[in-house]
């Protein structure tokens, strides 16, 4: 079943503070959030297209673009670099069907290094781990 813009924008319909969730159901259906998504999401909710774009632009977690390879957020905060993750980096890094992206703290900061992919979150990461699960993605 295809999602038009249009119908996940009136699912928020009356909604106060409905930017946010929107921009999340866009992002999920789509992928990324379009140029033509912010302008057409600005003019339902009455707000200029700099305040949509500021938004987007604000959370990392949006995208203006599609990704088209698996990603993996690889937490780069202060208690997964004591636990090693800097190490990992280069590793994730070359492998080039995977997009590593940085995070700043996934709430498992005593068992890091951590990382999400796809929602899910997984800790104790040594190369071998980080490569296993980079491989199933
Ligand atoms: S610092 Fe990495 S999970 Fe908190």
């Amino acid at each position: 079943m295809t999602v038009s813009l249009n119908h996940l924008i009136a699912q928020h319909d009356g909604r106060e503070g409905a930017l946010l969730p929107i921009l999340h159901d866009v992002q999920a259906a789509f992928g990324y959030i379009s140029e033509a998504s912010m302008r057409e999401i600005a003019g339902a909710l009455n707000l200029t297209r700099a305040e949509v774009y500021g938004v987007v632009s604000f959370y990392h977690d949006f995208r203006k673009e599609a990704e088209t390879r698996p990603v993996i957020k690889l937490c780069r905060a202060e208690a997964c670099k004591a636990r090693g993750v800097d190490a990992l980096v280069p590793l994730a890094e070359a492998q080039s069907r995977v997009k590593v992206e940085a995070v700043y703290c996934l709430g498992l900061c005593s068992v890091g290094p951590a990382a999400m992919v796809g929602g899910q979150v997984h800790a104790r990461l040594d190369a071998e781990r980080l490569l296993a699960l980079m491989a199933n993605i």
